[in-house]
């Protein structure tokens, strides 16, 4: 394995599971960014992420602790945490331990994600998880798609900043997926967290044909290194999400999702069956070519600095300074090595 020389400790939002596998009153078990959590959902329906570890004498809460209520409870000595990782009661005692707190993450569910912050400093979530329908100003909605179809890839050696920078890599297009000819980037935008990239590309057609005729692209977002959502005008209405969230300091879990527009016409409404159908096969078309993708993630070497072509200068330089930011010594050096320079 070549492990990137890229921390694996970014800040940013990044998921941690799927709204719909942690149920009301479930108790998730999860490891990212090299800690064990737990995800319980409350009666009322409220999701706390926190660290896994019972500040009693260290039962894991994820093997035998019980929601009850807003609480979540030990299953070793019954004392109970609240939503904010405070012990609210320790059942033979008078009153609970004020002073002990269990570390909780921020946590937002959109777009039937759960999306935690995590920050090593500890600071408070300073710009917003992407939303793949409210952000690109549309009016659209979930409703005008078809059911999420989703790609869940555990462990794999990779960077989140691999997925990132396939962003402004115009020339793999042509080799890892196959279009007729290469796209061009319209928009490059690095200036805040979270930054904008456009391009005009085709899957159609053969290689005689120009990129300036093509009328058709995709608009992405990238929330941090951690989640990136597109939207494609020109073909088949879809709109995706990609999630890489590091699980320790070699392996990244990978979710993919995708939506296909539901048809306007009537076509639909005439054999919606049928469409349904062709729906769900472009969307496995759709996870098929990120898959391509992840093959060649996962067993890259990231090359610093890379041999870049003078067409690619520009738009490497631009993420990968971009990147920085989100690094904990600012420079893309692990938490380790950043301690070990101290
Ligand atoms: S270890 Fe959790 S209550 Fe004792
Ligand atoms: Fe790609």
């Amino acid at each position: 394995m070549a492990k990137p020389p890229l921390s694996m400790k970014p800040t940013g939002w990044f998921q941690v599971a799927w709204s719909d596998e942690i149920a009301v009153g479930d108790v998730h078990v999860m490891k990212y960014f090299d800690q064990e959590m737990v995800a319980w959902r409350a009666e009322s329906g409220q999701l706390t992420v926190m660290n896994a570890y019972c500040e009693h004498l260290g039962a894991h809460l994820g093997y035998g602790g019980t929601v009850i209520g807003e609480v979540l409870q030990c299953p070793f000595h019954g004392w109970q945490w609240s939503h904010q990782g405070r012990n609210v009661c320790i059942p033979y005692e008078d009153r609970p331990n004020r002073g002990r707190r269990i570390t909780t993450y921020p946590v937002v569910e959109r777009n039937e994600s759960v999306y935690i912050w995590h920050d090593i400093a500890g600071r408070a979530p300073y710009f917003e998880a992407p939303d793949v329908f409210a952000d690109f100003g549309d009016g659209s909605a979930a409703t005008d798609y078809y059911p999420q179809q989703r790609l869940f890839r555990q462990a794999l050696e990779m960077h989140p900043q691999y997925v990132l920078e396939n962003g402004v890599d115009f020339a793999h297009f042509k080799y890892v997926h196959k279009t007729p000819i290469v796209p061009v980037f319209t928009r490059h935008d690095f200036a805040a967290p979270v930054s904008f990239v456009d391009f005009t590309i085709t899957f159609e057609g053969d290689d005689g044909q120009r990129i300036e005729d093509v009328n058709s692209g995709v608009e992405a977002i990238n929330g941090g290194l951690g989640i990136a959502v597109t939207k494609s005008w020109g073909m088949i209405d879809n709109r995706t999400i990609s999630a890489i969230t590091p699980v320790d300091e070699f392996t990244s879990d990978v979710r993919f999702m995708v939506y296909i527009g539901r048809p306007q016409g009537d076509s639909a409404t005439r054999d919606p069956e049928r469409a349904a159908a062709k729906a769900a096969e472009f969307g496995d078309e759709v996870i098929r070519q990120f898959s391509q993708d992840i093959h060649i993630w996962a067993h890259q070497r990231y090359s610093d600095p890379p041999a870049l072509a003078n067409s690619e200068y520009q738009g490497f330089t631009a993420i990968r300074n971009w990147a920085k930011q989100f690094y904990p010594d600012g420079r893309g050096g692990s938490a380790a090595e950043l301690a070990g320079r101290t």
